[in-house]
């Protein structure tokens, strides 16, 4: 397959659409499991998660309803720590469990903040999903339920996942081309 410019970057191939798709759909035959005879919410995290979600949603069979929220955008290839306020969350989710999108874990910052939020809404449980992890770069202090895949800690796009705002369409996970 041939590398992706995108801007001033070069990416190459890192994870194909079908080995994701698996993924997604071990994902889905846990929460299936899980859950089943039980309601669940949704709050997919907007932007990188909408493909995620939606492949997701696609096979789960639990009686669920869905919600996109939003936080604040991600600038360049680290992650800069500052997280803004959840918004959209339209669902009353007290005594609800709910369980959080999420297109990739790095620092782990992000949903740490997103959780301390969540918990102000009071939902009986509050479960995270993420595509993608980078362990060596976790640094927080909670338990992810579902992980699609762990990588190394190198940028990645794809699937959601752009590189300042852009690559988000492509249907595979393509990895930075280190420059020699
Ligand atoms: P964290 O707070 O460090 O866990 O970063 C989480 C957010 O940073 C994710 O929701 C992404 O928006 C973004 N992010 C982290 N790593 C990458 C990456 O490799 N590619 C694209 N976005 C990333
Ligand atoms: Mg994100």
């Amino acid at each position: 397959m041939e590398n992706l410019k995108i801007l001033d970057k070069e990416f190459e191939i890192l994870i194909p659409h079908s080995e994701i798709q698996e993924r997604v759909k071990s994902i889905a035959n846990q929460i299936n499991q899980e859950f089943e005879n039980q309601e669940v919410i949704f709050l997919s995290v907007l932007n990188g998660a909408f493909m995620f979600a939606s492949d997701l949603l696609k096979e789960i069979k639990v009686k669920s309803k869905i919600s996109f929220v939003k936080l604040a955008s991600y600038q360049g290839t680290t992650s800069e720590g500052k997280v803004k306020n959840i918004i959209g969350i339209n669902e009353d989710i007290k005594d609800a469990i709910v369980i959080v999108i999420e297109d990739i874990i790095d620092t782990g910052l992000t949903m740490e903040h997103v959780i301390k939020q969540l918990q102000e809404y009071q939902p009986k449980e509050i479960k995270l999903a993420t595509l993608v992890f980078k362990p060596d770069t976790f640094k927080a202090h909670y338990d992810i339920d579902y992980i699609g895949m762990d990588i190394p800690n190198n940028f990645i796009v794809g699937y959601g996942l752009d590189y300042n705002g852009y690559g988000r369409n492509y249907k595979d996970i393509y990895t930075l081309v280190e420059e020699k």
